[in-house]
Formats: C-alpha cells, sequence, structure tokens
C-alpha cells in the first residue's frame, strides 16, 4: 500500500535518507528502528510531506504522493504523529480533537452563535466521535482540560486521538512512548495493538526495544540514512549487522 523508490535526502554532507527502495502491506504493524541520527524522522518527514526529497518516488495505494502538501496526504489517508508532539496548548483537550476532525480549519467551529442547524449537527457528531475516542485512550476526564496541563504520556495519547479522528488507513508514529512512564506506555502499546488489529496499518519509530519485538510484524532497521536489515522480529534481532550497528551498543 505504500511503495518508496530511490528516496534520497542530505543535509549539507550528511546521508539522511538512503533508500533504494521498500515497500510497506496493508495491515502490518512495522517498526523502524536504527540508532540516533539514522534518519528514522527524516524518513516520516519525506513520506508526509513535512520535507522534500532531494530525489526519489512515493507512492500510497498506487498514487504518487511525493512531495504532495501534508493535508493532501492526510486526506488520502496516511497521518502521522511527531516525536515532540503538536497538541495545541493553548486549547482543551476535546477541542484538540474536533479540530482535527472538522473539515473547516478554522474558527467557525467554536463560534457556536451563527451556526445553522446542519452545522450544529455536524458538530455534535463530531463532538460525539471526539468523546468516543477520547474515552478509548482514557483522556475523557481532562476532555475540558487544557492541553498544556497534560502530562507528557497524556500528550501522546491525545496527538494519538487526533491523528486516527479521521480515520486514516495508515499511520506513521514517531516515538509514541518516548519519556513516556512505563505503565503508561505499556497503555499506550496495547492502543497501538488495538489500532492495528483494526486494520490500520501502523509504522512506527521507536528506541524501545522490547516493545518493538513484543508487537511488530516486521522490524526495519535503519543506519546512517539506508536499510541494513528488514525481516521478523526474531530474525532481525539476530541480525549480527544489527547488533553491530544498534542492539551492541550498550542496549541489551
Ligand atoms: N533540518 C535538518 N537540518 C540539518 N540536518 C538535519 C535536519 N534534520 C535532520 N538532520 C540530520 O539528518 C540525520 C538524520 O536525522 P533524523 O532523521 O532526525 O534521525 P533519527 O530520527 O533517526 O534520530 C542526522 O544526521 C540529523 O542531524
Ligand atoms: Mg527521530
Amino acid at each position: 500500500m505504500l511503495k518508496v523508490h530511490n528516496l534520497k535526502k542530505s543535509f549539507g554532507g550528511v546521508k539522511a535518507v538512503d533508500i533504494d527502495e521498500i515497500f510497506f502491506e496493508q495491515n502490518q504493524l512495522t517498526s523502524i528502528i536504527g540508532p540516533n541520527g539514522a534518519g528514522k524522522t527524516t524518513f516520516f518527514d519525506l513520506i508526509s510531506g513535512f520535507t522534500e526529497g532531494d530525489k526519489g518516488k512515493v507512492f500510497l495505494n498506487d498514487k504518487n504522493i511525493t512531495n504532495s502538501q501534508p493535508y493532501r496526504i492526510a486526506r488520502e489517508g496516511m497521518v502521522r504523529t511527531f516525536q515532540l508532539t503538536k497538541v495545541f496548548d493553548r486549547m482543551t483537550v476535546v477541542e484538540n480533537m474536533m479540530f482535527s476532525g472538522s473539515d473547516l480549519k478554522n474558527d467557525s467551529l467554536f463560534s457556536s452563535f451563527m451556526q445553522l442547524p446542519a452545522q450544529k449537527k455536524k458538530e455534535n457528531l463530531l463532538r460525539k466521535k471526539a468523546f468516543d475516542i477520547m474515552k478509548d485512550l482514557n483522556i475523557d476526564h481532562m476532555a475540558d482540560s487544557y492541553a498544556r496541563e497534560l502530562s507528557g504520556g497524556q500528550k501522546k495519547l491525545l496527538e494519538l486521538g487526533r491523528s486516527i479522528i479521521n480515520e486514516p488507513s495508515i499511520l506513521l508514529l514517531d516515538e509514541p512512548l518516548a519519556g513516556v512512564n512505563p505503565k503508561l506506555a505499556e497503555e499506550i502499546l496495547s492502543i497501538i495493538q488495538k489500532l492495528s488489529d483494526s486494520g490500520i496499518t501502523i509504522l512506527m519509530v521507536e528506541h524501545n526495544i522490547e516493545a518493538v519485538m513484543k508487537i511488530s510484524d516486521r522490524v526495519v532497521v535503519l543506519a546512517e540514512g539506508a536499510v541494513i536489515a528488514d525481516g521478523s522480529p526474531e530474525n532481525v534481532r539476530k541480525d549480527d549487522k544489527v547488533i553491530e550497528a544498534y542492539l551492541g551498543s550498550g542496549n541489551e
């Protein structure tokens, strides 16, 4: 469903991403791992339209999305989260959710005065959807709190909620467990597993190897922008190149 061909991006002399060819299949949960600076975030930036590549093509369901705007790519069904969350601190949790779910990206949604009945109905449906998701994520009790009042982990949950409100077919998660306490990490992991079980294709960048090995169908290892290993969690764990480049560096 996602196809990447000859994708290159350098910053100055540094090859951040240098991928010949990679495919991602529908309904799989793939983790992308690798040392810091391996190009994982840049890879996400390139395929989700946040950075322009030097070279290469990206296809989503056979549609060429190379260098498309992020909102267009999101409309095609591919949505991402960020390593540093991008929730709006000065909106409440439910407003954050509804903003992401709204197709009117302006303030008309929140100024209820002049609303036509049809708009009002749409807003109510959206609010209900937002609450359903917040309940699943266990942040519904924070609905009317400002996002800035959330803990780091709760912000990760809110960002996850915002990313799924438009029912994406493919989700890119950049370090969804980073900086989250172990209990909440466990919770987030089981939510990701559920999303995967519900049929969403997931690409996840994550440093928590334990978590990666537990839930992934496939693990792709990047080093210096290139793929150095790609396979089942068991096979990748045993791979000498991976152990040398990554797992061996005091982690295991
Ligand atoms: N905007 C940028 N400007 C300059 N260099 C960058 C930029 N973004 C990333 N890089 C460099 O590209 C490489 C890959 O970075 P990144 O994709 O963030 O790695 P990862 O997410 O795997 O830690 C690193 O060497 C990083 O310093
Ligand atoms: Mg990164």
